[in-house]
């Protein structure tokens, strides 16, 4: 393995795409890249990415900002909740007075799991530590040969040992990237470039041409279906929104009050439909105008239009609204 550490690393000099994180050690940089790239690939993240560490260049103006004014840069890149859990982090490292520079103690932090620590540590302080995730899995389960059952503990533990072990060889920094650039580049899960891979004299997988069954395909969770009948109540030039508290979806978010119901067919009539994550929304907006008596039984939170991208910068409920208001907004 140590000559095919000296492959990859040699390889990532050479091909590796020139990323906005990559350009210093910045741990605070490498972590929100880390947290972006854990949902949307790095294509996507991009434009995100430097947007967001514009308005937010540091560990103190990320915990000192309004979480609202969070959401509203992380709007588009969907799973609200880490985009709240980063705020929180922020906070903790904040107080905290400084970054934690090893695995251990990033791990204590709120929000840093096994992954994102061991890619902080790897990529900012170089701690060999390997990291793990779905691109590694792809390229560690094809070069081994693994028919393994990766999303079990065991099976995950065997793959987080072969990483260790390559980042053990080489500067863990580079060892990393390089084999989860390799995964989104070369080792893909459709049609790899296997003629370009700094793997290819040791991969089993190629060798027993078995590269389209590995790794295996874990059976997906099912998609539940919803019908959500969204609801427009305005009151002079303002609209209700609610906190979600009705909703299997962004929950605890300000939404449309309305209600949810868990079907097992697609309704016949909806206004339009939306996915998030497993849930596939089917929506039917109404709107009304309020004769609000107080009578209501969520307190309502009353918003000019032009605040909800502020206010809920989620897809699903700006579609509600553009639908529901037509030509209106
Ligand atoms: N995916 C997650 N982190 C990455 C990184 N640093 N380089 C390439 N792909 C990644």
């Amino acid at each position: 393995m140590a000559g095919e550490a000296e492959a990859l690393h040699q390889w990532f000099q050479e091909n590796s795409r020139p990323l906005p994180w990559r350009k210093s050690k910045n741990p605070y940089r490498i972590w929100i890249s880390e947290v972006m790239l854990q949902q949307t690939t790095v294509t996507a993240v991009v434009p995100y990415f430097k947007k967001f560490t514009a308005r937010f260049p540091d560990v103190k103006s990320l915990a000192q900002a309004d979480l609202k004014e969070v959401y509203e840069y992380w709007a588009g890149l969907g799973y609200y909740s880490r985009a709240r859990n980063l705020h929180k982090s922020a906070q903790a490292l904040y107080s905290l007075g400084q970054f934690p520079k090893n695995y251990n103690d990033l791990i204590q932090l709120p929000g840093f799991g096994d992954y994102t620590s061991r890619a902080v540590s790897s990529q900012a302080f170089s701690e060999p530590v390997g990291v793990v995730d779905g691109n590694v899995i792809r390229v560690l389960s094809r070069r081994f040969g693994l028919s393994i059952e990766w999303w079990k503990t065991k099976e995950k533990k065997h793959l987080q040992e072969i990483a260790d072990h390559y980042a053990s060889l080489s500067e863990p920094s580079i060892i990393n990237q390089s084999l989860m650039e390799l995964g989104s580049t070369i080792c893909r899960p459709q049609n790899p470039s296997c003629l370009l891979c700094p793997l290819k004299k040791n991969c089993i997988a190629l060798k027993q041409d078995r590269i389209d069954q590995l790794p295996l395909k874990k059976a997906k969770r099912q998609s539940e279906i919803w019908l959500w009948k969204a609801e427009i109540i305005e009151k002079g030039d303002k609209l209700a929104l609610v906190k979600n508290e009705y909703a299997p979806f962004l929950k605890g978010q300000l939404i449309l009050p309305g209600e949810v119901k868990k079907q097992k067919l697609a309704p016949k009539e909806y206004d339009f439909q939306h996915a998030i994550t497993h849930h596939k929304i089917y929506v039917q907006v109404t709107r009304r105008r309020s004769n609000f008596t107080g009578r209501q039984k969520l307190p309502l939170e009353w918003i000019y239009p032009k605040q909800l991208k502020e206010k809920a910068p989620f897809s699903l409920i700006q579609k509600a609204i553009d639908i529901g208001l037509g030509d209106r907004i």
